[in-house]
C-alpha cells in the first residue's frame, strides 16, 4: 500500500522512493509518442511527472492519454521520485516524478474561463511581456470574481486566504489566553446596533427585522451577563452603498468587549498586545505565504513596533496642521487625511501601525463614553494599518439613563433597541471593546490594493455571487 504524499513535501530525501502523489494538471507538453511531461500543481506546490514509454512500464497509449488530460483536472499519479542534474524550470519542487500509473479522478472542461497561469502573473511580469512584444492574458477583476473556485487556486490567493485562517486563529488564541470567552450573537435584529440607514431590512415572520450591522449590542449585554471579557468571529452586514476599494456589504467581523477596570487604555493595551501577536505570527510562520503572494503582489513588510504606538486625535490633528493640512479639530478624517497622517507617522515614528485615541464625541456612535474631564472628546480610538482603519474601539456608556438620552439625541428610535438599554438597569461594570474587520487586516498587512481579494466570495453593492 502506497501512502499519500504532498506535493509540498517531495525532496530529494525521497530519491528513489515510490509515492502517491494528487493534484490538478497545470500544463501538460508532449515531447513525442514516447514522451510527455505533467505539471502537477497542489495548492502552492508544483512538481514534473515524466512519462517515458519503456521506463516504469509506461505505453504510449498512456503517454497519449496523458497528452489528453485538460488543464485543472484532478489526477492521482504514481511513480518513483528522481534527482534530475540541472534546475527544473517553472516548477516549486526541484524533484521529478517517473511516473508508473496515472488516474484521472475528475476532468475539468477543456474551455476554462480562467487560465491559473494567466490568473497568476504579475503586473510587471504582463508589462515586461508586452514590452517584449508577446501576448498575455491579463484577467480583470470581475472575471475572477465570476470564476471565482479558479480564481483561488493561484498561489497568491491560496497564500491569502491561508492567511486568513492564521489571523483569525492567533485572534483566538490570543483572547483565549487572556481569558476571553468566545461568544455568538443573534445576526437578526429587530433595531440597528450603530445606527444609521445602512441596513438590510426584512420581515421577520410579520415583525420588522434587519441584518446585524455589528454584535454591538449583544456583546454589551454579555458583560451585562457577567461575562467579563468576551470575542466573537462572525459575519456582520451593511447596506451602503459605497463602492469603494474598502467597502464590502458583508465581512467578517473579529469583536472583542471586556470589563474596564479603571481606563479605556486596559482596551488599546489588549490591542496592543494582541496585533503584535498577530504580526509576529504571520511573520514567523508564513514566510512562504508572504513570498508567493509578494511575487503577484509586490509589497514591503509592515512595520510595527514592539509597543504600538499611541497617539491622541488632538495630537494628530497637530501632525496634520504641521504639514499644512487644516482639518476640523472636532470633525472626522476622511480616506485622505487619514492616509496623510499614516505617512506623516511612518515617517516620524518608523511605524505603519498605530493607534489614535480621543476622538471627538459627535462622530462616534450613541454609546460611546464621553472624556470624563472634556465631553467634546470621548474614550473612543481607531486604529491603522499604512494610513488606513481596520478596528474601531471605545469605552461604552454603562449608565441607563444616560445611554438612553444619548440614544435619543442621537435620532435612534429607542423603542427599537428598548432590551439593550433595559439590560443597563440590573448593573453592569464600566466595560469597552472594538471591532475588527477580518479583510481589512490581511489587505493592508499585504498593502494589497482591493477588499475583494481577501474576501473569498466579496459581497458589494453589486454583487450576490458567487
Ligand atoms: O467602525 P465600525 O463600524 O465599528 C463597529 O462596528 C463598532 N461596533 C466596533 C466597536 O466595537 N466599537 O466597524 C469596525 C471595523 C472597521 O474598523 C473596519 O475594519 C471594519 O469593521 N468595517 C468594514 N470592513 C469591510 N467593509 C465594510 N463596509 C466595513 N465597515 C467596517
Amino acid at each position: 500500500e502506497l501512502k499519500w504524499t504532498e506535493v509540498k513535501s517531495l525532496s530529494s530525501d525521497l530519491k528513489d522512493q515510490e509515492v502517491l502523489v494528487r493534484g490538478r494538471v497545470q500544463a501538460v507538453r508532449a515531447v513525442s509518442k514516447k514522451m510527455a511531461f505533467v505539471v502537477v500543481r497542489e495548492g502552492l506546490f508544483t512538481v514534473q511527472c515524466v512519462l517515458m514509454v519503456a521506463k516504469e512500464k509506461v505505453s504510449e497509449q498512456m503517454v497519449k492519454f496523458a497528452n489528453a488530460l485538460s488543464r485543472e483536472s484532478i489526477v492521482d499519479i504514481e511513480g518513483v521520485i528522481s534527482v534530475p542534474g540541472e534546475p527544473i524550470k517553472g516548477t516549486s519542487q526541484q524533484v521529478e516524478i517517473q511516473v508508473r500509473k496515472i488516474y484521472c479522478i475528475n476532468r475539468a472542461i477543456s474551455t476554462l474561463p480562467i487560465n491559473i497561469e494567466d490568473a497568476a502573473r504579475s503586473d510587471a511580469e504582463i508589462e515586461e511581456a508586452l514590452k517584449d512584444g508577446k501576448q498575455l492574458v491579463r484577467v480583470n477583476q470581475d472575471t475572477r470574481l465570476n470564476y471565482r473556485v479558479l480564481d483561488l487556486r493561484t498561489p497568491a490567493n491560496q497564500a491569502i486566504f491561508h492567511l486568513s485562517s492564521e489571523v483569525e486563529h492567533e485572534f483566538r488564541v490570543f483572547l483565549r489566553s487572556e481569558h476571553f470567552r468566545g461568544i455568538h450573537t443573534p445576526k437578526t435584529m429587530g433595531g440597528t446596533s450603530e445606527g444609521g440607514a445602512a441596513v438590510f431590512r426584512f420581515d421577520y415572520k410579520g415583525q420588522p427585522a434587519c441584518l446585524a450591522q455589528s454584535p454591538q449590542l449583544h456583546k454589551q449585554m454579555s458583560i451585562s451577563g457577567d461575562f467579563r471579557r468576551v470575542f466573537e468571529v462572525g459575519p456582520v452586514f451593511r447596506a451602503e452603498d459605497s463602492f469603494t476599494h474598502r467597502h464590502l456589504c458583508e465581512f467578517t467581523g473579529l469583536d472583542v468587549e471586556m470589563e474596564i477596570k479603571a481606563h479605556y487604555s486596559e482596551v488599546m493595551d489588549i490591542v496592543d498586545r494582541l496585533f503584535v501577536a498577530i504580526f509576529d505570527h504571520l511573520n514567523e510562520n508564513c514566510q512562504g505565504e508572504l513570498e508567493a503572494i509578494s511575487r503577484q503582489y509586490p509589497f514591503q513588510p509592515l512595520k510595527y513596533l514592539r509597543k504600538t504606538l499611541q497617539l491622541t486625535f488632538p495630537e494628530g490633528i497637530q501632525m496634520l496642521k504641521e504639514a499644512g493640512i487644516e482639518v476640523d479639530p472636532l470633525g472626522d478624517l476622511n480616506t485622505e487625511t487619514e492616509r496623510k497622517l499614516g505617512e506623516l507617522v511612518r515617517d516620524k515614528y518608523d511605524t505603519e501601525f498605530y493607534i489614535l485615541h480621543r476622538y471627538p464625541s459627535a462622530i462616534r456612535p450613541f454609546y460611546t463614553m464621553p472624556c470624563y474631564d472634556n465631553a467634546s472628546y470621548s474614550n473612543s480610538f481607531d486604529v491603522f494599518i499604512r494610513g488606513e482603519e481596520i478596528i474601531s474601539g471605545a469605552q461604552r456608556i454603562h449608565d441607563h439613563e444616560f445611554l438612553t438620552k444619548r440614544a435619543e439625541a442621537c435620532g435612534i428610535d429607542v423603542k427599537t433597541i428598548a432590551t439593550y438599554l433595559d439590560s443597563f438597569k440590573y448593573g453592569t461594570p464600566p466595560h469597552g471593546g472594538f471591532g475588527v474587520g477580518l479583510e481589512r487586516v490581511v489587505m493592508l498587512f499585504c498593502n494589497l490594493n482591493n477588499i475583494r481579494k481577501t474576501s473569498q466570495f466579496p459581497r458589494d453593492p453589486q454583487r450576490l455571487a458567487p
